[in-house]
This record gives C-alpha cells, sequence and structure tokens, in this order.
C-alpha cells in the first residue's frame, strides 16, 4: 500500500494540535440542532486533515463531518471526523479525538484515530492487525455478558428517539457496568483494545464509525447490525464486541424491540 498510513497518522497529530491548543479557551459555537453543537475548532481540525490530503491525493474524493468534503472519481475516499467528541470538548471533558478512514471502491481499508490528550495513536489497515501507538492490540476475552464492560452513546435526536434508552435498561441490568464516554470512535478503538468488551450505538455517521469498525475487526472483534447480519458504516445501527459475547447482546436488542 502507497503511504496512506503515514498521510492519515500525520494529518490526525496535525489535527491533534489543533484541538490541544484550543480546549479550554474560549470559542464561538453554532448550534446544529437544540443539543447538537459544532466549535470553530471543529472546522479548523477538518482543514487540517483535508489540506494535507488534497495536496497529496488531490483525486481522491472526501466525505467529511464539517463540509469540506469533494467528489472525486479515483475510487478512494477519505471519511474524516475531525472532533468525535464534540460535547465532551466543547465542556473540556477530556475524552475526544480525530478519526480518518479511507476507503477504497467501497471498502475500508485503513482506520486512524487519535487521542491527542493521552498521544494515543489507534490504528488499522485491513487484513493487518489493529495497533496502539504501534504495538498490536486485540479484544478481550471475557465471555459472558454478565462480567462485560460495555459503552454505547445516544443520537441527538433523542426526545423523539427513545428507542436507545430500552437497550441501555436491558443492558445494564444484564451486564457489569455500562460507559457513555460521548466519543464513539474512541468507544470502538478501547473495545479493540480490550478496555470495553461490547458497543452498541444507533444513527452514527459513516465518520463516526469508519476508522474504529476497522480497528475492531482487525482487533479480532466482530462488528454487525444489530441482528448479526452484515455491517455497513452507512447503515444505521452497529453492535461491535469482542465476538464472544455477541450472541448474548444480539439477544439483548432484540428483547428491547419486541
Ligand atoms: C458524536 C459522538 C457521540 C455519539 C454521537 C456522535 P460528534 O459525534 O460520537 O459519542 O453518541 O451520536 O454524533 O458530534 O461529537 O462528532
Ligand atoms: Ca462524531
Ligand atoms: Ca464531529
Amino acid at each position: 500500500m502507497k503511504d496512506f498510513m503515514k498521510l492519515a497518522s500525520e494529518a490526525a497529530r496535525q489535527a491533534g494540535e489543533v484541538l490541544k491548543e484550543g480546549l479550554g479557551k474560549r470559542k464561538r459555537i453554532e448550534y446544529k440542532g437544540e443539543i447538537n453543537l459544532v466549535t470553530e475548532i471543529d472546522r479548523r481540525a477538518e482543514r487540517v486533515i483535508t489540506k494535507l490530503i488534497r495536496a497529496s491525493y488531490p483525486e481522491h474524493a472526501i466525505l467529511a463531518e464539517e463540509g469540506e468534503g469533494k467528489e472525486g472519481r479515483s475510487g478512494y475516499k477519505w471519511i474524516i471526523d475531525p472532533l468525535d467528541g464534540t460535547t465532551n470538548y466543547a465542556h473540556s471533558y477530556p475524552c475526544f479525538c480525530s478519526s480518518i478512514a479511507l476507503e477504497q471502491e467501497g471498502e475500508v481499508i485503513l482506520g486512524v484515530v487519535f487521542d491527542p490528550l493521552r498521544d494515543e495513536l489507534f490504528s488499522a489497515e485491513k487484513g493487518k492487525g489493529a495497533y496502539l501507538n504501534g504495538k498490536r492490540i486485540s479484544v478481550s476475552s471475557i465471555g459472558r455478558l454478565i462480567r462485560s464492560l460495555l459503552a454505547t452513546g445516544f443520537t441527538y435526536d433523542i426526545k423523539r428517539d427513545q428507542r436507545n434508552l430500552k437497550h441501555f435498561r436491558n443492558f445494564i441490568l444484564s451486564s457489569q457496568a455500562i460507559r457513555r464516554d460521548g466519543s464513539a470512535a474512541l468507544d470502538l478503538c478501547y473495545l479493540g483494545a480490550g478496555r470495553f468488551d461490547g458497543f452498541w450505538e444507533l444513527k452514527l455517521s459513516a465518520w463516526d464509525v469508519a476508522a474504529g469498525a476497522l480497528i475492531v475487526e482487525e482487533a479480532g472483534g466482530r462488528v454487525t447490525d444489530f441482528r448479526g447480519g452484515k455491517f455497513s458504516i452507512y447503515s444505521r445501527e452497529i453492535l461491535a464486541s469482542n465476538g464472544r459475547i455477541h450472541r448474548e447482546m444480539i439477544r439483548i436488542l432484540q428483547r428491547s424491540d419486541d
């Protein structure tokens, strides 16, 4: 593979500098919805990432959350969330990252997620394993839901769509504990690193999950829809786990749907 990984890692690190620099400072905040916000730092970090990619691969397509995207016919598409965990960021809660993935002919072949505060760079290339700061990572070996630490998140339209409250209730009664940390990309990486054992969420966007889902799979985990069917980064549900508790998680999700 060309030096896509080097470029993605460099772009994520440069965006990380922007995030670190802006943390805790007064910043302009716009509201996309009642509780869905975006800061000027989200946009600045996105420009840093897309500028680097455009300079190296002007013919590649880009799908980026804050609108710096573009079409392209090369078969390659970069999928970017410059700041995942923006609500945390706006409150100076130290849990956020930048996420960059590369799709080739519709298949995600590379993912990088960088947490600038912990200096943790999670990465994976299709078929080559998953890494944290260059060291191989793998999912946990916990085999029962009741022993599992799970993670989830809630969509910004929670007032209209409260399905995940039911899932949350059922999971919290059948697992060891649940964390709701506010960055889906980091949740997935933590699963890949064995820190979480399972993760589910509704209505995420491709930029939230593209890098993280590949990292989970390359770390030996499983990623599907809520019924165990094929996962797509463009679908509206994701169930990810260490593989061993997947069936139990599907059963809980189906119970909540009844
Ligand atoms: C959000 C985070 C959060 C998830 C939301 C996402 P953003 O992304 O990943 O964990 O629950 O659904 O939209 O807005 O911080 O980039
Ligand atoms: Ca996001
Ligand atoms: Ca974002």
